[in-house]
């Protein structure tokens, strides 16, 4: 009998608290936060969280390519835009007059996420409820944190376990084929903050009572940064005879492709007395089967660029923690001679960028990650 009780009771709950999620409260911007967490906010503006429609050219150049009446990469990509079930289901297009929309994945958005719940197709960040015409909680890791006049910090227990897991976890189109799928069952966020958000130095906050000498960095650092973005993969070349031996160690938490617009390849020379003697392609590094990893997809069997509408897709990548040896035959090497090892990403691959005419731009210029080098 209690047993019952108790179920109608949290049902009741359940069904309150769905209500609540209708209710909006105040949305506090991004600008609003810089008064108080200067640096932050600073850090914030440089990472690619405050890059959306608006401001990321590949994104808006991709999205309107799939449709330019509805904008369902909204979840994720503007999540806090005050009308976004019109706006995902093709009822409003984004307006750059509307801080909502313009934050992109912005300060509240993140520091109001209560829960994720597990979903077939991607997860759904739920949001805390805010009581209107009170200050908002804003939930953190600092236990006992500092008292403001702008909002009250809660330390949320599951917070730091499932942050990024809302957005970064798994995404399938319509016809349940992966368009990315960056962390595994049981996974939590705990690792993803480990690494692209050190702590730096400097205080939480303009005033610093505490004289706290670390945060969090907000950067965000990822493939974008030209000193981050080596430490993703260890690469070592070894030679024997007429072969090559190239070990590409994964030491990050998710897989090396987990954008399907990207390409990241590897270019392989061998020079001998001051000229290229052999090379793992010639023109295109698609050549090379083995060393260029990205995504393809299909529709129906044939080939399509954009994953929207795609039936079928598979990616040739390195999973986490991944080690993979490629061999390749060379020709006959000879004391002197030099193996240089390239490791290259394109933002937006070259089929990718001529589908959504970017053709030339730095977008699919190829960028170094890394160069390793062999003298025989
Ligand atoms: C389930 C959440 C989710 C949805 C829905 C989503 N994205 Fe994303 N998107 C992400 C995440 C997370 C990243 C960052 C991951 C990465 O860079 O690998 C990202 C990154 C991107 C990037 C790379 C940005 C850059 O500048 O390099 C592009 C392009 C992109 N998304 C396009 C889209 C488009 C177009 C849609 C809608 C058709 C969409 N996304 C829908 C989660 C999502
Ligand atoms: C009037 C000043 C002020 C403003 C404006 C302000 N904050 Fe804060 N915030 C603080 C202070 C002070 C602390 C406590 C820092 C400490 O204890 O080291 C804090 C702490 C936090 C924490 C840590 C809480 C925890 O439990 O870990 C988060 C997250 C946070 N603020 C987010 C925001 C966001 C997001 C905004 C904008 C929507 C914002 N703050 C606006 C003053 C402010
Ligand atoms: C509301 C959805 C959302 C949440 C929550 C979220 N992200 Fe993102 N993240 C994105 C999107 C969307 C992008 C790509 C934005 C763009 O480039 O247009 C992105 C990009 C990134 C990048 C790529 C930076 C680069 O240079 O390419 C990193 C790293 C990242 N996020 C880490 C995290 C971490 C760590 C967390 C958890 C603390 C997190 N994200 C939480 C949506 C989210
Ligand atoms: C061991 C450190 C490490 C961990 C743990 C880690 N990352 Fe990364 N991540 C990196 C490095 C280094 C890069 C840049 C190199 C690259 O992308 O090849 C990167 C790249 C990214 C990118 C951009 C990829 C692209 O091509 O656009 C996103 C998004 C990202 N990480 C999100 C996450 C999330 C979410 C988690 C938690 C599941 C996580 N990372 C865990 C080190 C890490
Ligand atoms: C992608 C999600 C995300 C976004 C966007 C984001 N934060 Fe955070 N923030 C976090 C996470 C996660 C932590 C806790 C990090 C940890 O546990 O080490 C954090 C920590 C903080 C802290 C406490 C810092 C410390 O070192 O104790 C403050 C203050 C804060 N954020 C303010 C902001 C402000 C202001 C903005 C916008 C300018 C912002 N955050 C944007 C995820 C986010």
């Amino acid at each position: 009998m209690k047993q019952i009780a108790f179920f109608r009771l949290s049902f009741l709950f359940l069904f309150l608290f769905l209500l609540s999620l209708q209710a909006k409260d105040k949305y506090r911007d991004n600008h609003s936060c810089q008064e108080c967490h200067e640096k932050i906010y600073e850090e914030y503006q440089s990472s690619y969280h405050s890059h959306g429609y608006f401001n990321d050219t590949l994104h808006r150049k991709i999205a309107d390519k799939v449709s330019l009446k509805k904008y369902d990469c909204a979840t994720c990509h503007m999540p806090m835009a005050d009308n976004l079930k019109d706006i995902v289901t093709g009822k409003a297009r984004p307006d750059k007059n509307n801080k909502t929309h313009t934050d992109a994945v912005s300060c509240y958005f993140c520091h109001t996420i209560a829960y994720v719940k597990k979903a077939h197709r991607f997860n759904i960040n739920v949001k805390a409820k805010q009581a209107a015409n009170y200050k908002p909680s804003l939930y953190g890791r600092l236990e006992n944190s500092d008292h403001n006049d702008k909002h009250s910090s809660v330390n949320n227990p599951i917070y730091a376990q499932k942050v990024c897991m809302g957005c970064h976890s798994h995404k399938l189109n319509e016809n349940n084929v992966t368009i990315f799928h960056a962390m595994q069952e049981g996974q939590n966020s705990e690792n993803c903050i480990k690494c692209h958000m050190p702590e730096i130095e400097g205080g939480a906050d303009k005033i610093n009572k505490r004289a706290r000498i670390h945060h969090a960095s907000h950067k965000f650092l990822g493939i974008h940064d030209t000193v981050f973005r080596k430490k993703g993969v260890d690469i070592n070349v070894s030679a024997d005879g007429d072969s090559l031996h190239i070990t590409m160690y994964n030491k990050m938490a998710h897989p090396l492709i987990i954008q399907s617009a990207r390409a990241k390849y590897l270019k392989i020379e061998i020079v001998r007395e001051g000229k290229v003697i052999w090379k793992n392609y010639q023109t295109d590094p698609r050549e090379d089967k083995q060393g260029y990893f990205a995504a393809s997809f299909t529709k129906d069997g044939k080939p399509i660029v954009i994953p929207y509408h795609s039936t079928a897709g598979k990616i040739h990548n390195l999973a986490a923690k991944e080690n993979k040896i490629l061999h390749y035959k060379t020709v006959q090497l000879k004391k002197e001679d030099t193996v240089t090892v390239s490791f290259y990403v394109q933002f937006a691959k070259t089929d990718c960028a001529k589908a959504v005419n970017l053709e030339g731009t730095d977008l699919m210029k190829p960028m170094l990650i890394k160069k390793v080098t062999l003298k025989l």
